[in-house]
Parts: C-alpha cells; structure tokens; sequence
C-alpha cells in the first residue's frame, strides 16, 4: 500500500423525494447553525471527495465516522449508495461509526454493516481489536460511540478496548506492520470545558498506547478540521510506562521533534463543493506521512 485518503464526518441525510419537510426535529437540531439542511449537497460533497481520492492515486480509503446526521436506517443506506457508485475494491475501505450515527438506536450501526454496508464490512470496525491487514500495513478501527441523547457526543475508549489494542501491537505477528488506529473521536479535546460532552472517555488510555508503540498513528475526525500531533514523551521509562504527553506538531519553532502520529481529517460535509475535503497519507519507512494540497481535480 502506498497512499491513504482519509474523510470524515459526511453527515448524510435522507434525501428521498418529498421528506425534506419532515425531518426530525432531533435531526434540524443537530444540523442547525452547522451545515445547510440539504441531502444532495452532502451526498455531492462524498462522492467528490471519493472521485478525487481514487484520481490521486490512493489504494486505501478511510472514513473516521458521522457517516450519518442522525444514524437512521434510510441515511445509512444513502450512504451506501454513495460508496457503491464510487466503485471501490470492497476490501478497500475502512468505515468507522460517529457519535450521530449512534443517535437513533444503539444498533444502527450493527444493522447498517450487516445490510446496506456489507459489502464494506470485511474492512471496518466491528469488535474491539479487530486488524485488517492491506500489505505493510495494519489497520484497528475501534467504533467508539455510544447509544445517547444529541445533546451529548461523547466517544468512549474502554479498558477492555485498550487490552484488545495492546495485544495486538505486541503481537509478533504484526512487527513489521505500520498500524494505524482508526476512531471517530480524538484522545483529546482543544476546548477543556467540553471535554466531558464532546470528548473521548478513555483518551489517556489511547495516549499510553501511542506512546508505548512508535509504530503507531491515530486517524480521527469529529472535530471538522485538521489536526497534526505528535507524541513527546520525556524519558524511555516514560514510554514504558505510557506517560504521553501530545503536542501539536511544529508547536516547538527550531527543535527537535518527532514524526506526527494522530492526524484529524476536516468534514467532508463542510466548506465548498469544488474544494473536497479529505487528507492524504503516504506511507514511507514505516510511517505515515501525510501529503500536501494541491491534489488533481477528479
Ligand atoms: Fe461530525
């Protein structure tokens, strides 16, 4: 594998004939002040930023969660749609669930990767500690979210979850693997009070487990922007023991520092149509390293 695009947080809404009129409220709410309650610009905005994926050459294609606005099954299966049209190798594509798509029920996910997305499921998240292996490297999506209410958007990262994950990078199996870990939600929040709404319960865990495994990076979305970290820790005991402390990258002018390893994917849904939004990841030496703007036009 030599190149990874990464998309996040689509947002589909269901935009059969005639329904426009009768979203929900909990659906009007969470879109409200956000982004246009409009189903054909989101479902326009996947598909662009797909077709220029496979233009620029990638061979693996990740999308870290708010697949959906509301979770519900009809949106679910526009998002399929959408990924079907595309046509990517089934195997490609790893798909992890957001905080909204848990918003309807506590099994909309499990239902969706059984039904309209099976085809994609061989890829992505199902139990914790699950790897999908594509050449030199590995992937563990983690579904973090929760069954809640929309006014809360949580993510959790369980002890059970970081076992499973530990296990697998010490595995002997995988040495040589680079792995990516793939999450809705950061092992982070930039905004302090919200932390306990919006924010991943667990994220320490996820720190410790960069910071004992170098060959590990994170994928995440649910902030709508683009975020570079890196993992500085102060002592090889440090490392040992998963003491983490996360940085953004080049926040420290004219130091050393080393390679970025969470990297956040803006929202597909959000900025304009001819501008897709989307990242892309080289992988090199083990690593990955993400790819500059400007990208050719699909
Ligand atoms: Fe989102």
């Amino acid at each position: 594998m030599r190149r990874i695009a990464h998309l996040s947080d689509v947002h589909i809404l269901d935009g059969r004939a005639g329904r426009k009129a009768r979203y929900r409220f909990a659906t009007k709410l969470v879109s409200m002040g956000q982004r246009a309650l409009d189903p054909r610009q989101r479902t326009r905005r996947l598909a662009r930023a797909l077709a220029l994926a496979k233009a620029n050459g990638a061979d693996h294609f990740v999308i870290s969660g708010d697949l959906t606005e509301v979770g519900e099954d009809a949106e679910f299966e526009q998002f399929a749609e959408v990924l079907h049209d595309a046509g990517l190798p089934e195997d490609s594509v790893t798909i992890v669930p957001g905080n909204h798509d848990a918003y309807t029920s506590a099994d909309g996910w499990a239902r969706a990767i059984r039904g309209p997305l099976a085809r994609f499921a061989a890829a992505s998240a199902a139990v914790a500690g699950k790897i999908v292996e594509r050449g030199s490297v590995a992937f563990l999506p983690i579904d973090t979210t929760r069954f809640q209410s929309i006014a809360w958007s949580a993510g959790v990262f369980s002890k059970e979850t970081t076992a499973a994950v530990e296990r697998r990078l010490r595995d002997p199996a995988f040495r040589d693997k680079t792995m990516v870990l793939v999450l809705h939600h950061p092992p982070f929040h930039p905004v302090k009070a919200l932390k306990w709404i919006d924010g991943l319960r667990g994220g320490a865990d996820v720190l410790g487990l960069l910071a004992r495994h170098p060959r590990l990076s994170l994928l995440h979305g649910h902030l709508h922007r683009i975020f570079n970290h890196i993992i500085a820790t102060s002592s090889a005991v440090g490392a040992a023991l998963g003491q983490a402390v996360l940085r953004p990258s080049g926040s420290r002018a004219g130091s050393p520092e080393g390679p970025t390893r969470l990297f956040g994917a803006p929202a597909t849904c959000d900025g304009p149509d001819d501008a897709p939004r989307i990242r892309f990841y080289d992988v090199k030496d083990g690593a990955l390293h993400a790819v500059d703007m400007p990208f050719q036009a699909a």
